[in-house]
This record gives structure tokens, C-alpha cells and sequence, in this order.
């Protein structure tokens, strides 16, 4: 069974609890926190407080995905807030084997996002020291746009490489995720599925969860 991951970015901002509140009761596995700062992408999201204020609520573990640039310089401050995934970007790092053993350091598993056009042979020699790959599905920065089908092959790619080095590393796809591409990006290889705009923008967010869950 996949691991879905409903992102926080679609949710109602002005209603976050009733939100978080609908993912507990949900079968949402996990919380995807986008954190966006307006230069490594061209968007900005959220930060600390509102972070925070999200973590006394939920009851799920936290996926936070950096989309910014130097994540290394608040590493700690995401273990405080309750990140149980640290995920940072491939591109947004020049030693990205430093940034992960120190997220591993702080007690967190670590992750490393993919931008569309980075290959994933890229991380075939630290692949043994990462816990989750999030292959972007689309350009990241904004939620709801439309998925990237060179995807499926990038998933396929990152399985066999997988298989290669006995490696436990899950695949995560963020974006663009909805029921027409969720089977075959299982069907490829993927292990969690991030959607944002397809639960938030139904009229029933859980029945949404349930129907990828049930995938
Ligand atoms: C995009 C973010 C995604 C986004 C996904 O930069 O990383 O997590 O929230 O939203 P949808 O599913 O609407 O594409
Ligand atoms: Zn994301």
C-alpha cells in the first residue's frame, strides 16, 4: 500500500486545525510540509510559527520538504519543530553528503529532492545514505500544476539503481499527483505519494485520501 502524503500547501490557510484535524481522522500517513523561500523557488509558502502552530495539532509524522536555499542553516530549528522527514534539494546543496548525516545527526530521517531536471544517477553513490528521494513531478513552487510524465521513467530508474545497491531508500512523487497517474507511478516504483490540490480541492478531502490510499 502506498504512503500518502496530503501537502499542507493546498490546504485552507485560515482553517489550518479544521485541516489538520481532517488529516488525523483521515488515513493520511503522513503530513508534506512545503517550505518555500522566494529565492531557490519563486514562491514563498510558510515558516517557523506557522509550523508550530500546524505541529500541536497533528498527530501524523511530519514530511518537511526545504525548498530553500542553504537548508543546512536550519536544520536544528526543523528537528524542533517536529520534522520526523527532512528533506532538502539535490540543487540547493554543495555538500549535500554533509547536510544528510547531520539530519541524521538531529534524529531525523533524511531526504533529498530532485528539481525535474536533475537526473537521479546523481545520487547514485550516496544512495545507500538516504531514506527518501522526492522525485519533483513538477517544477516546484506551486501546488496544483500539471504532472511531468518523464517522471514514470525517472521512478523506474531510481528502483533499479535501488535494487543495484540494496539500498532501502523510499520514492517519494510530489506533484501533480492524481488518479490518473497514482497507479502507474506505483506500478513504477514509487512508495509515497504527495497531493496536494487533488485532496484539498474536493469537496471531500478524506474520501480522496482513502481512494489513493486504497490504490
Ligand atoms: C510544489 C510542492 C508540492 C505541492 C504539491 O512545489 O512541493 O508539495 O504542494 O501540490 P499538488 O499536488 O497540487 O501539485
Ligand atoms: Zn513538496
Amino acid at each position: 500500500m502506498p504512503i500518502i502524503a496530503p501537502s499542507v500547501l493546498a490546504a485552507d490557510f485560515a482553517n489550518l486545525q479544521r485541516d489538520v484535524e481532517m488529516l488525523n481522522q483521515s488515513q493520511a500517513d503522513w503530513l508534506h510540509i512545503d517550505i518555500m523561500d522566494g529565492v531557490f523557488v519563486p514562491n514563498i509558502s510558510f515558516g517557523m510559527p506557522v509550523l508550530a502552530s500546524l505541529q500541536r495539532h497533528a498527530q501524523k509524522p511530519l514530511d518537511v520538504h526545504l525548498m530553500i536555499v542553504q537548508p543546512e542553516r536550519y536544520l536544528e530549528e526543523f528537528k524542533k519543530l517536529g520534522a520526523e522527514y527532512l528533506t532538502v534539494h539535490q540543487e540547493a546543496c554543495t555538500h549535500l553528503h554533509r547536510t544528510l548525516q547531520q539530519i541524521k545527526q538531529l534524529g531525523m530521517k533524511a531526504g533529498v529532492a530532485l528539481n525535474p531536471h536533475t537526473p537521479v544517477q546523481v545520487l547514485e553513490d550516496i544512495l545507500q545514505d538516504i531514506d527518501l528521494v522526492c522525485l519533483m513531478s513538477v517544477n516546484p513552487g506551486f501546488g496544483g500544476q500539471k504532472f511531468i510524465t518523464q517522471t514514470y521513467q525517472k521512478v523506474q530508474k531510481l528502483k533499479a539503481m535501488r535494487e543495484d545497491i540494496g539500498a532501502k531508500t523510499l520514492i517519494e512523487i510530489d506533484g501533480g499527483v492524481n488518479m490518473d497517474n497514482a497507479k502507474l507511478l506505483i506500478e513504477a516504483g514509487a512508495d509515497v505519494l504527495v497531493a496536494g490540490n487533488f485532496v484539498f480541492s474536493s469537496p471531500n478531502p478524506a474520501q480522496m485520501i482513502a481512494e489513493l490510499k486504497a490504490l
